[in-house]
């Protein structure tokens, strides 16, 4: 016997990538970025006023909403700030899905999406990513009933993008509202930022865990037009953003220039990657994010335990449509090299 909701009790909940204890590992497997935050997020870290802790932050995030207005170019009434982007997915089902309601999401991507649809009560309906995980022509069509759809630009775990034209036609054509998670679009050609102006059923929601190097600070957030967001205002908790969190995203976010500096590396080391994978006989998907999809010449489920045991930990999906590839996340230079070594080594031992 359960004393849950029975939607709660029937469900296993999110299983996150695995963050080792003790063990020497290099970790390919969450997305974190390899290099150090900002020197002025560290700066703002060390002079944090402490004694201010025993007051509650400024409950709506002003300043970090300020901070990411004025770098988007929108307005901050269009910005709203999660603890995590995890945090504004959940506000997103309970905004727009009714319990017993349609959700949209694009499949394979981000596995939590079904998770807080069952969390929600929601009624699941998977649009399938077509042949090379694009997002089909017909999506809007195929969401038909859902009042929300989100879909990850770039997609995780592919790492591809989609024509932004998709994008654009599923706003005009999906009577509800339309979610694109940017977590990764840093690390992309172009993103859907610009859109905001002709779409008022849209919402591009960004991360600070990814290229802004600070996944342990937990920072998300959401762009859309100032009535949706006012809707959101009203389901976030009241104070979901920490005092300390705060200054260390302004001070982030005002130094995007050491932001971009690290994408840049992170760029050039993928690229890399991808050509030694491919010299291996790997297939690797064209990514626009930092961890490249492989499908490598073994089978994948077999090669990410003799990795582990060599001492790269990466992430494997047994999930349909995925369980022959590998995400690997770029790590720093060194790493890279490492591991590169240590991958020819296995495919030339065919171990
Ligand atoms: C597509 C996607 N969205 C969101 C997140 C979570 O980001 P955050 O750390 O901001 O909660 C991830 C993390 O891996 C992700 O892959």
């Amino acid at each position: 016997m359960s004393y849950a909701r029975p939607n709660i009790a029937r469900i296993a909940g999110y299983t996150p990538g695995e963050q080792p204890k003790g063990q020497r590992l290099t970790k390919l497997n969450t997305n974190e970025n390899p290099y150090p935050p900002s020197p002025a997020v560290i700066d703002a870290l060390r002079n944090f006023p402490a004694e201010r802790l025993k007051l509650y932050p400024v409950p709506g995030a002003d300043g970090v909403r300020e901070a990411a207005a004025e770098l988007f170019g929108i307005d901050s009434k269009q910005v709203l700030c999660g603890n995590g982007s995890d945090d504004l997915l959940t506000i997103a089902l309970r905004s727009f899905v009714d319990q017993g309601g349609g959700f949209a999401y694009t499949e394979p991507s981000y596995s939590l999406y079904p998770v807080l649809a069952d969390i929600q009560g929601a009624r699941k309906m998977p649009v399938a990513l077509d042949k090379n995980f694009m997002l089909p022509e017909n999506a809007a069509e195929l969401a038909a009933g859902a009042t929300l759809f989100i879909m990850a630009r770039p997609n995780a775990p592919t790492g591809n993008s989609f024509p932004k034209e998709r994008v654009s036609k599923l706003c005009r054509e999906f009577p509800g509202v339309v979610w694109v998670d940017e977590a990764y679009a840093d690390f992309a050609d172009d993103n859907c930022m610009d859109l905001l102006q002709h779409f008022p059923n849209l919402v591009v929601s960004r991360t600070l865990s990814k290229s802004y190097s600070l996944a342990g600070l937990r920072l998300g957030l959401a762009c859309a037009a100032p009535e949706l967001i006012a809707e959101m205002d009203k389901v976030r908790d009241s104070y979901n953003i920490d005092m300390i969190t705060q200054a260390l995203a302004i001070a982030a976010l005002k130094d995007s220039a050491a932001m971009r500096e690290n994408v840049r590396r992170i760029r050039a080391s993928r690229e890399k990657l991808r050509s030694e994978l491919q010299a291996m006989g790997c297939e690797v998907l064209p990514s626009e994010a930092n961890f490249v999809f492989v499908k490598p010449p073994r089978p994948a489920a077999e090669l990410f335990q003799t990795l582990r045991t060599r001492g790269f930990l990466v992430r494997y999906f047994n999930l349909p449509r995925i369980s022959e590839y590998l995400r690997i996340t770029i790590g720093n230079e060194e790493d890279m090299a490492a591991f590169c070594a240590t991958c020819r080594e296995l495919f030339s031992a065919g171990e």
